[in-house]
């Protein structure tokens, strides 16, 4: 189990990350330190930001590859990885019967060579979820009772496997409705008030206490999206955890997705976080991550399927990361946030493209199509060196 996520932990360790940390925010960087970001003079995100948080992405199996340009870039960037789709219930368990662990055994390895945090995403989600798990073999809905026997079944095989090697699994992934509420899943619609206590949270508690009982260690977060904007989700996801923690429900954190766009207010987002990070009053270890970062060059009501990436809007798009990053670190020095992962790392690979739109062309991320950084990336590079020295201000300090 890696504890690099828990700063501080041991002295030496924290130390060293310290001296270098301070060490690369004296540099002043620039893009002809490196074209592309393969390259083997490439500067680090995760080096300048190691007294904040650790930075990690969404990752495919082909990015463990080693020698590779996307392996350097991988391995060079980040410190934490979460496969993109491959642990999803629809890839590692598309049967009752079978198993496929191939890819996050990959990621388990690549983690304890390279001495990696790593992250399992998910385990109880409504989507990539395969017909199995609900149908008899009639194709009628199964009983509650059979449903949470599988719930558990799945869970139990998946988290023993990876005891020690996993850090983190995103237990229950996008459980909140958009507007109020849960979402009517068919986790929800099956297992329902299980226990007969009047609440409908019975799925939730059963996974995580699953899965705390297969690995005591892990640290177990729910993740949803919208959290720093919706402030309905955010108030039912405070309600509902709250009251989860207060029965012992052995929640660790919440995950935020962030799927924000150039537009997204920074001071809602502030408000948001504030009030998750309320929860610390139940639980004074209780902790928020970011766990799926993309910033689209298309706000949410807009259909178009191409963007005009001009100068001007380049310069809006590369202060909205930074006000987004100014934010960050306000929440880390709160000590409430530890852990920011992109939802991938290049532009070509984002699941953007295409979606929600068909035929789009998107740019949410800090390295082009060619692999080669963007001047977001520079920005924030510079970001926690410009903040230290007082040439940039978080948004509560003005
Ligand atoms: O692997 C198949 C391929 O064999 C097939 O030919 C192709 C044809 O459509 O589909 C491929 O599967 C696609 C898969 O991504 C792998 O590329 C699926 O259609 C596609 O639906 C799937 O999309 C993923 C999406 O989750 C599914 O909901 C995205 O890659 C992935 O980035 C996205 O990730 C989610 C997080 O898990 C949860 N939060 C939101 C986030 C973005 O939607």
């Amino acid at each position: 189990m890696k504890c690099k996520r828990l700063l501080g932990a041991v002295m030496a360790a924290a130390v060293l990350v310290t001296s270098l940390a301070s060490c690369s925010k004296e540099v002043n960087y620039t893009p002809d330190m490196a074209e592309y970001a393969y390259e083997d003079g490439a500067p680090s995100l995760r080096d300048v930001y190691a007294d904040y948080f650790q930075v990690g992405a969404a990752v495919n199996p082909r990015d463990f590859e080693e020698g590779t340009d996307r392996f350097k870039i991988i391995d060079k960037q980040f410190d934490v990885y979460t496969l993109e789709n491959d642990t999803k219930a629809e890839n590692i368990h598309p049967a009752e019967d079978e198993y496929n662990f191939e890819a996050t055994d990959q990621l388990v390895e690549f983690g304890e060579k390279y001495d990696k945090t790593v992250r399992g995403h998910t385990l109880v989600w409504h989507s990539q979820c395969p017909d199995w798990f609900f149908c008899d073999e009639n194709g009628d809905d199964v009983t509650a009772d059979v449903l949470v026997e599988r719930m558990k079944e799945h869970i139990t095989t998946i988290v023993s496997r990876y005891k020690g090697k996993i850090d983190t699994w995103d237990v229950c992934n996008e459980v909140i409705d958009d507007n109020y509420g849960l979402r009517f899943s068919d986790w929800l619609r099956i297992i329902g008030d299980y226990d007969g206590d009047g609440d409908n949270y019975d799925f939730v508690e059963i996974a995580f206490q699953t899965a705390r009982e297969a690995d005591p260690d892990a640290r177990l977060i729910i993740n949803d999206y919208s959290l720093e904007v919706n402030g309905n989700k955010a108030v039912t996801m405070y309600n509902m955890v709250k009251q989860l923690l207060e029965e012992g429900v052995p929640i660790d954190g919440i995950g935020l997705q962030m799927h924000i766009d150039y537009e997204t207010d920074v001071e809602r987002m502030r408000k948001n976080f504030e009030l998750l990070a309320k929860l610390r009053e139940v639980d004074p270890d209780f902790v928020l991550e970011v766990t799926e970062l993309d910033l689209s060059c298309f706000t949410s009501n807009d259909n178009s399927t191409e963007k005009e990436i001009t100068e001007e809007f380049t310069q809006q798009f590369d202060a909205k990361y930074c006000e987004v990053f100014n934010l960050l670190m306000d929440l880390s020095e709160e000590g409430i946030l530890d852990t920011v992962v992109f939802w991938g790392y290049d532009d070509g690979s984002s699941w953007l493209n295409e979606f929600p739109v068909e035929g789009r062309t998107n740019y949410p991320l800090l390295i082009d199509r060619d692999l080669k950084f963007k001047s977001a990336y520079w920005n924030l590079m510079n970001l926690p060196r410009q903040r230290e020295a007082g040439e940039t201000q978080s948004q509560e300090a003005e």
